[in-house]
C-alpha cells in the first residue's frame, strides 16, 4: 500500500465524504451484480459523528476507503459493515488496514461483544479469517430483526426468506472473544488444540474459499430456482434438508 494513505477513525468533520461513499457502495454492488444492504449518506454521517467509523484518505484529502460499526441485541453483537475501497486504490492492502483498525476500535468500544460479518466477497473472508473470525451458521449470529431488515434491499433477499434466515448467499463469520480467550489460555498452557477443518483450510489455502463459495451459491440457487421458476419440478432437494 502507498504509505502516504492515512487510515484513521472518522469524525463529523468527514461528513463531506458521506455521499461519495454511498455512491461508490451502490456502484460497486451494481458492478458485482451481488446484493448489498443500502445505506444513506445521513446514516454514514451519523456513524462518523458517533466515532463508529474508520476512513482512509490520501494526504491530499482524496477519499480512499471506509467501514463502520453497528451493534445489536444490546451490544451483545457487533458488525463491521459497509467496507468499501475506491476502485483506484484496490488490491494494495487498504481494506486490510481499514478492517484491522475498525476491528481494534470495535474491541475497544465493545470488549465483550461477538463481532460478526456476512459477506460474499473472498477478500473480506480472507481478511476476517486473519483477524480470527471463524465461519459459523446463521443461527450463531444476532437474532435482532433490525439487523436482518438491512438485508431487505439485497438482491438475494428472497433466498434468505425462503431459507427462513438459516442461510443465504453470504458466508457468516464470527469472532467470539470468550472463545478466543479460552483458546489463548489453552495455547499458553501448551495444550495442543487441533485446528478445526475451517480454521485450517481457510487460512491455509485460498482455493478452498473459492470452491466453498461456488458450491454454496450453486446449491442455494438450484434450490431457489426449483421453487420459483415456472415449469420446474417442486421436489424437495436433498440439500434442503441441511441448508
Ligand atoms: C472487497 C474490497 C473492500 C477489497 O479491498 P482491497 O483494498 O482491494 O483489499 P486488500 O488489498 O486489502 O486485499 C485483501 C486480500 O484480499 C485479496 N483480494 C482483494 N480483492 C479480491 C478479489 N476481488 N477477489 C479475491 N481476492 C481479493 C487480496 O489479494 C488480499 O489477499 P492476500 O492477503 O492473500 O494478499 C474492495 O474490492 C471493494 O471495495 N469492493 C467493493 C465493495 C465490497 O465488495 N465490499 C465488501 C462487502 S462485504
Amino acid at each position: 500500500m502507498d504509505n502516504s494513505i492515512i487510515v484513521r477513525e472518522a469524525t463529523e468533520a468527514d461528513a463531506y465524504f458521506a455521499e461519495i461513499i454511498t455512491n461508490e457502495m451502490a456502484e460497486s454492488a451494481k458492478a458485482r451484480g451481488t446484493g448489498i444492504a443500502k445505506r444513506s449518506p445521513d446514516y454514514i454521517k451519523e456513524k462518523m459523528s458517533e466515532g463508529k467509523a474508520v476512513i482512509a484518505l490520501t494526504q491530499s484529502n482524496e477519499w480512499v476507503g471506509f467501514c463502520y460499526i453497528e451493534s445489536w441485541e444490546h451490544e451483545k453483537f457487533v458488525a463491521n459493515s459497509g467496507l468499501i475501497v475506491s476502485p483506484a486504490f484496490r488490491k494494495t492492502g487498504v481494506a486490510t488496514l481499514i478492517k484491522q483498525k475498525v476491528f481494534a476500535l470495535s474491541r475497544k468500544k465493545y470488549p465483550d461483544a461477538k463481532i460478526f460479518g456476512l459477506t460474499t466477497g473472498l477478500a473480506v473472508m480472507k481478511i476476517n479469517s486473519d483477524l480470527g473470525y471463524e465461519p459459523v451458521t446463521y443461527s450463531q449470529l444476532t437474532s435482532d430483526d433490525n439487523f436482518w431488515k438491512g438485508c431487505q434491499s439485497c438482491v438475494n433477499y428472497e433466498i434468505l426468506v425462503s431459507k427462513e434466515r438459516k442461510n443465504c448467499m453470504c458466508t457468516a463469520m464470527l469472532y467470539d472473544p470468550v472463545e478466543k480467550a479460552r483458546e489463548a489460555a489453552e495455547k499458553k498452557a501448551h495444550e495442543a488444540k487441533p485446528e478445526n477443518f475451517w480454521g485450517r483450510s481457510l487460512r491455509g489455502d485460498n482455493r478452498v474459499f473459492e470452491r466453498w463459495v461456488k458450491f454454496k451459491q450453486f446449491v442455494l440457487l438450484k434450490g431457489w430456482r426449483k421453487k420459483n421458476e415456472p415449469g420446474e419440478e417442486k421436489k424437495p432437494s436433498l440439500f434442503g434438508l441441511f441448508w
